[in-house]
């Protein structure tokens, strides 16, 4: 286990009392450049608080694997959060999140999420017969489309129409309200009766009716569908059941369609890494579709992916995580 001493983590000097706010703000991705070269751990400011950055892959995977049971869910991003995801695995803390993860975490073992290949790869096919060549698209809104519907297909083992259109609208609002609330320099609490939080009560009382819908819908499927249905089986309260459904739709796809759609971006701008990952993908696959069992024959494009989420990590702020810094420094 490493202990750093406090005193040798260098601070990035940032303006006085906003510290890196408006980076943060404006430029994060250039802020995230400039912390990059300043060394394994430093410190920056954003307006009150202050935050640990990692830049070392080990230290990272000891924060979150060894130092994970000390997280306090708590922060900026959980107050606004909340009104979406409840007290599901993404938000809870303590011994609610060590019993939440008894109960979920055995059903989305790789081997439960590797029998819906299938699915994933016919969803994929299809969106992609949707592109027409030499047009412009939204590959960001494609991509959050595409892996919204695989998350659904994944927990429900289907893919359910009914609902659908008021999920995809909830998250891109939750999206929208999140980062309103995380940019802010003085938040205003989600109570407060303000346009911006009368808003969000209304899309998270939509978004509720779809829940429900969704899972009375998943109640009448065969029991060895998808991996919500051992869940359903489990007879957790009826409100943790909603607020589970909720953060592994919403946690199930916004990383996956960041890390495809920053590969697919990083590909677009190494056209030697693109060719060679064509080379792999042409000679292994000869035209025929992709299954789960060809994984470990295309180790290139397992490299690819994982210098895509390397360099632009789809979760890169772990919120209310002073129980990480704590088991890294040993005292804050
Ligand atoms: C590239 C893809 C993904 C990345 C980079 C990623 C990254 C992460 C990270 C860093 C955390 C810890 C965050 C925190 O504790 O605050 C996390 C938690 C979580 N992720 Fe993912 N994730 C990915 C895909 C998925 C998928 C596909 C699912 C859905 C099955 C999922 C479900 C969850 C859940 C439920 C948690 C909370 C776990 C807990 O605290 O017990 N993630 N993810």
């Amino acid at each position: 286990m490493t202990t750093i001493s406090r005193h040798d983590i260098p601070t990035l000097t940032g303006a006085p009392l906003l510290g890196h706010f408006a980076a943060f703000r404006a430029r994060r991705l250039a802020l995230f450049e400039t912390l990059s070269h300043a060394g394994d751990v430093v410190w920056f400011w954003v307006g009150p608080y202050r935050i640990l950055f990692l830049n070392d892959p080990s230290l990272i995977r000891e924060a979150l694997s060894q130092h994970g049971s000390r997280l306090e869910r708590m922060g900026r991003t959980n107050t606004y959060l909340r009104p979406f995801l409840g007290e599901g695995l993404l938000t809870s803390s303590g011994e609610t999140h060590r019993s939440e993860r008894r109960a979920i975490g055995p059903h989305l073992s790789p081997v439960s999420i590797g029998r819906l290949g299938a699915s994933i790869v016919s969803l994929t096919e299809q969106r992609v017969r949707g592109w027409e060549h030499g047009a412009t698209i939204d590959l960001a809104q494609e991509l959050t489309t595409l892996t919204l519907e695989v998350i659904g297909a994944a927990l429900f083992g289907t893919t359910l129409s009914a609902a659908w259109g008021t999920l995809c609208a909830a998250f891109t609002h939750l999206e929208e309200y999140v980062t309103g609330g995380v940019n802010a320099l003085l938040p205003l609490p989600p109570e407060w009766p303000l346009p911006a939080n009368q808003r969000m009560r209304r899309v998270a009382a939509e978004f509720d009716r779809a829940l429900t819908e969704l899972l009375s819908a998943a109640r009448q499927l065969p029991p060895d569908s998808g991996a919500l249905a051992p869940i359903l089986q489990q007879q957790l309260p009826p409100q943790l059941l909603r607020d589970e459904l909720a953060t592994l739709l919403f946690a199930g796809h916004e990383t996956t369609a960041s890390a495809l759609t920053w590969t697919l971006a990083l590909l677009d701008q190494h056209p030697a890494i693109a060719h060679e990952l064509r080379l792999e993908v042409d000679q292994v696959l000869r035209r025929r579709a992709v299954t789960v069992a060809d994984l470990p024959s295309l180790p290139f494009l397992d490299r690819v992916l994982k210098e895509s989420i390397r360099l632009y990590p789809p979760v890169y702020v772990i919120v209310g995580g002073n129980g990480f810094s704590q088991g890294i420094i040993g005292a804050l």
